[in-house]
């Protein structure tokens, strides 16, 4: 497994883990709050899974040694989460896609890059994923300048593939060859 802890630009760390069905409520919580706090992602703060199916879905995920979700602490607060989707297809395995979320008063500390710190090594040390994969609202300065500093390319454009409040966006979609 990849280091797992990063000094930030503050001078505290964040330890990345990945979250069992222990965490099913604190994390519905976390991702109800970041929904609400940022018009980027998918999620709005809509919680859309039951408790019982969210923890589920944590422990199927700690099981996946290709991708699954993993979250950030500072000071033991859940602060941070990323997701590593894979295919179950054969065909298709070796392509790996990113969605990550930080908590608005972390912003700008360093996270998102310590992210991409570990989720690269995670990606390289399976020896399997070739490709990482993400999309991006166009709009989305901060993050897109974030993957850049990656190596993330720009290979094309959905049209109108999002809708907030009454507006269509663009999604940018970048490629990473590990
Ligand atoms: C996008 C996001 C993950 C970035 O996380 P972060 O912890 O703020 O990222 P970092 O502090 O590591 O900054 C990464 C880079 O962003 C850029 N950046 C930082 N502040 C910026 C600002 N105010 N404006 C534009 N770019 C900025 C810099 O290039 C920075 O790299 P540097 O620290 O080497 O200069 C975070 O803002 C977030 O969760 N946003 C809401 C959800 C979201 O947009 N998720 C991505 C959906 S695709």
């Amino acid at each position: 497994m990849p280091q797992a802890d990063y000094v930030l630009k503050d001078g505290r760390t964040v330890a990345f883990s990945r979250p069992g069905r222990e965490n099913a409520a604190e994390m519905l919580a976390f991702l109800s709050a970041v929904g609400k706090e940022s018009d980027f992602l998918l999620n709005d703060g809509t919680i859309m899974f039951t408790l019982g199916q969210e923890e589920d879905f944590l422990e199927a995920s700690a099981k996946d040694a290709l991708g699954g979700i993993f979250v950030g602490r500072v000071g033991g607060e859940l602060i941070c989460s990323f997701g590593l989707t894979t295919s179950p297809r054969e065909r298709a395995r070796h392509n790996v896609t990113i969605g990550l979320t930080v908590l608005k008063s972390y912003w700008g500390l360093g996270i998102g890059s310590a992210i991409f710190s570990y989720a690269l090594d995670f990606a390289r040390e399976t020896g399997i994923l070739k490709n990482m994969w993400l999309g991006v609202r166009a709009d989305n300065e901060r993050a897109i300048a974030l993957y850049e500093k990656f190596g993330f390319r720009e290979i094309g454009r959905h049209k109108n593939a999002l809708y907030v409040k009454g507006v269509y966006y663009d999604e940018i979609l970048m490629d990473l060859e590990l």
